[in-house]
């Protein structure tokens, strides 16, 4: 019988943001895959690498961080191919995912390619939006406001269309994008009631208002969220 592959959110970087199911079903597994830059640790096994076993199989699943899409897609490919043969053998797999797996999660890469033949699992995690929601203390939605979420990758124009009509609104995927986010948000006259969070909930989690920000120094674990008009 084929294995089942789990995508599991482990939060936004606290270790006790993770979820007593993630921890258990991590336990049981023989196989653990992860994304991981091209050099250097995996941010996801971080937060539970106190928690692996050395028993436990391990594949870095080392995406390029560049904004052209086919190397990504190839890496995936080559991935979804050895976690098919695991399962394939009977063994369950469990693909780590920061925050949850199936919001911009890069599980969704796998879950698109292997959700065909096998059997898959989903276990929801603490996602960066609610991570930094409560680092900033900003409500993001009550009664019946709607938040829209973007990343900051989109084309500046398009930013602009779908900021013009937001209310409370939530920029991810920050990083290189923070001057281009910055100016429309000055066009749109929605800079001042913003704020930018950083790495939250790990001991170098930074609230600023966006004027504070240093350009040069934005990770790529930063958003902003923009609070409703008055
Ligand atoms: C590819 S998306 C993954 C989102 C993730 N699946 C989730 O549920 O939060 C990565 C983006 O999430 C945001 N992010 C993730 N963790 C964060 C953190 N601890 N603090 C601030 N932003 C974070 C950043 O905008 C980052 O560029």
């Amino acid at each position: 019988m084929s294995g089942t592959l789990y995508g599991l959110g482990v939060g936004p970087g606290d270790p006790e943001l993770v979820t007593m199911k993630v921890l258990r079903v991590l336990r049981g597994l023989p196989v653990v895959a992860y994304p991981a830059p091209d050099e250097g640790a995996s941010f996801a096994r971080s937060v539970v690498a106190s928690r692996l076993s050395p028993v436990q199989i391990e594949i870095a699943i080392r995406v390029p961080m560049t904004p052209a899409v086919a190397p990504a897609q190839a890496v995936y490919d080559r991935a979804a191919v050895e976690i098919a043969g695991h399962l394939e053998a009977g063994r369950d797999v469990g693909v780590l995912c920061q925050g949850d797996p199936l919001f911009y999660g890069s599980f969704i890469q796998i879950f698109e390619r292997l959700m065909p033949q096998f059997r898959v699992e989903v276990v929801p995690g603490i996602s960066s939006l609610m991570a930094c929601a409560a680092a900033a203390g900003l409500p993001l939605a009550t009664r019946d406001a709607v938040l829209t979420v973007v990343p900051a990758t989109l084309p500046e124009a398009i930013l602009e269309k779908r900021l013009k009509q937001a209310e409370t609104a939530a920029i991810l995927k920050l990083g290189r994008h923070f001057r281009k986010v910055k100016r429309v948000l000055d066009r749109l006259g929605r800079a001042e009631r913003a704020r930018y969070v950083e790495h939250a909930t790990l001991a170098s989690q930074k609230v600023l208002p966006i004027a504070a920000v240093d350009p040069g120094s934005v990770p790529y674990f930063s958003l902003i969220l923009v609070c409703a008009r008055d």
